[in-house]
């Protein structure tokens, strides 16, 4: 039932619609608990949430998605966990790679590569390089990605262009620390949604979601269909964002 996918862009005539949508796919776990099935069976559910919300999103005109699959912190879950979570994300781009590319998805990982195994870092330069090419959604997996992780890896990038005499302290400014994050060529995000009801960030995007606005929604993420996706673009067209100016409204009164 493939088709193709939409071309159509219309973020910057309309305002109402992100330009980029970050999600935290949370509560597969419970997913699985829910149903009396191991964890595994629940991630194995969300990538199928994956599949589906990256169709959506294209569908709806989104140019960025991001999406939380591994973060720097998950590695302190069981062995047996973290493998089922590798073992995942190497079926999703040995699976879905090629159909990504024919759809126009572009990928781009952001994280820390270094000490990941060679066979994931090498799956994950390929995507990139395979698609590097393609305009149709951006899809940005963060994967072994952990904010603070990210700004100190920044830091030290910064620190060694000033001990080469090549940057001036006080030169440094929001851009020098933008540009150096891993998120340098991608802009921030407008709607970061958490699925599973928590309501809190666990390091992702910390710099980059300065001023998105937040949507938790108590669905796990193996539930979340095109219409939680909709759902959640309603709450954010209804929002106000401020980027603590004033609305033009409020300027004039
Ligand atoms: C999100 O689901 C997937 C990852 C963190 C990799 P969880 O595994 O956190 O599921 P819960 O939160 O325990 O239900
Ligand atoms: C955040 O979920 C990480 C991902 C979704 C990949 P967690 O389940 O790891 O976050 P906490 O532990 O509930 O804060
Ligand atoms: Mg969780």
């Amino acid at each position: 039932m493939r088709r193709d996918w939409p071309s159509r862009r219309h973020e910057s005539e309309d305002m109402t619609t992100p330009a980029h949508v970050a999600i935290i796919m949370d509560g597969n776990g419970r997913w699985a608990k829910a149903r009396g099935l191991p964890r595994v069976a629940g991630h194995r559910a969300g990538v199928e949430a994956l599949r589906q919300t990256v169709r959506a999103a294209a569908d709806q005109g989104i140019s960025w998605l991001t999406v939380y699959a591994f973060s720097s912190e998950n590695w302190s879950r069981p062995k047996s966990e973290v493998s089922d979570l590798m073992g995942l994300l190497r079926i999703f781009i040995r699976r879905d790679l090629a159909e990504l590319h024919q759809n126009g998805v572009r990928v781009r990982i952001i994280g820390e590569r270094d000490g990941l195994q060679p066979d994931i870092a090498a799956l994950l330069h390929e995507a990139e390089a395979l698609t590097a090419g393609n305009s149709a959604i951006n899809l940005v997996i963060a994967f072994n990605y952990g904010g603070r992780d990210e700004i100190a890896r920044a830091a030290r990038k910064i620190a060694e262009r000033v001990a080469a005499g090549t940057l001036a302290p006080e030169d440094i400014d929001v851009e020098t620390v933008s540009a150096a994050l891993d998120t340098a060529e991608i802009p921030d995000p407008d709607l970061v949604i958490r699925t599973s009801g928590e309501m809190r960030l666990s390091n992702f995007l910390l710099w980059q979601a300065a001023y998105s606005e937040l949507v938790f929604m108590p669905c796990y993420w193996p539930d979340f269909t095109k219409s939680h996706l909709a759902e959640a673009l309603e709450q954010y067209a209804s929002r106000e964002r401020r980027f603590g100016g004033l609305l033009a409204s409020g300027a004039a009164s």
